[in-house]
């Protein structure tokens, strides 16, 4: 069974937020994006202690492990124009970034929504939307010791950036759905305020790159995220380019010159 205290950490959630826990599902993405379209309300939290297809970005799978990993689903039905829904995104990276510094951990976004400890991957988010709502699936390594071989050069996990101590996952939870409440206010008028605070932790400005989109691969350098959140990037004959978060894979960063 998942502990106890995720219940007593969910009893503070802020409005309107509710946490459904489950032992093991396929993905807690696929179970929310289900409920969701059977009409549950914004703010349902699906948390699960085992994901066995655990899903990430472009189809790659997402690991995850019993009693040391965060994996979660959320609802969200937002009242604000659709264009601005690719923003949640940006709002739930940011949240997770400033829920690892209420640990007292440094983080880094990595445009669109991956976030970092140093060079190394600590969660991934995932973000769909249908007609009526959005979904939000988050991963993050809490207290994972051991990553399957082909992601452990890339990932790191809280307890180990926090000196091998174990970190307690209902704060971490508790810690996302607080400053994920406040951010998802800010996809609108105040999206300035969430992009100030994005670019303070942009892990990718003024590292080169190498990027795939839809009209072939570019070679260039990050210079900065946008006023409308868009990745600035310039390529090597020196031309700005605005690429929108679903449009590109980022295939290297630093690239040696
Ligand atoms: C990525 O970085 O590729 C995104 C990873 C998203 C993983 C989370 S874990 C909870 C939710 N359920 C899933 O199947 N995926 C997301």
């Amino acid at each position: 069974m998942i502990e106890e205290d995720f219940l007593e950490a969910a009893a503070d959630f802020p409005e309107p937020f509710r946490l459904w826990m489950r032992d093991e599902l396929p993905s807690s993405h696929d179970e929310a994006m289900r409920l969701a379209h059977q009409g549950a309300a914004e703010g349902a939290i699906i948390l699960v202690e085992r994901q066995t297809a655990g899903r990430g970005r472009r189809g790659a799978a997402w690991f995850s492990s019993p009693k040391k990993s965060l994996a979660f689903s959320l609802i969200l039905r937002p009242q604000e124009a659709k264009a601005l829904w690719p923003r949640l995104a940006l709002a739930a990276g940011l949240a997770v970034a400033e829920a690892i510094e209420d640990c007292g951990i440094q983080a880094l976004v990595k445009w669109p929504n991956d976030v970092w400890i140093g060079e190394r991957k600590v969660a991934g988010i995932l973000v769909d939307a249908a007609e009526q709502f959005v979904i939000i699936g988050i991963g993050i390594n809490v207290n994972c010791t051991e990553f399957p071989d082909e992601i452990a050069h890339l990932a790191t996990s809280l307890c180990q950036e926090n000196g091998n101590y174990e970190i307690s996952r209902s704060s971490v939870l508790a810690a996302i759905i607080y400053r994920l409440a406040i951010r998802r206010q800010q996809i609108d008028a105040d999206f300035p305020v969430m992009i100030a605070a994005i670019r303070q932790r942009c892990a990718l400005s003024g590292r080169r790159a190498h990027l795939s989109t839809a009209h072939g691969e570019m070679f260039g350098r990050v210079l900065g995220i946008s006023d409308a959140g868009e990745l600035i990037f310039q390529t090597q004959d020196t031309t700005h380019h605005l690429i929108q978060a679903h449009s590109i894979q980022l295939l290297d960063e630093d690239l040696d010159d």
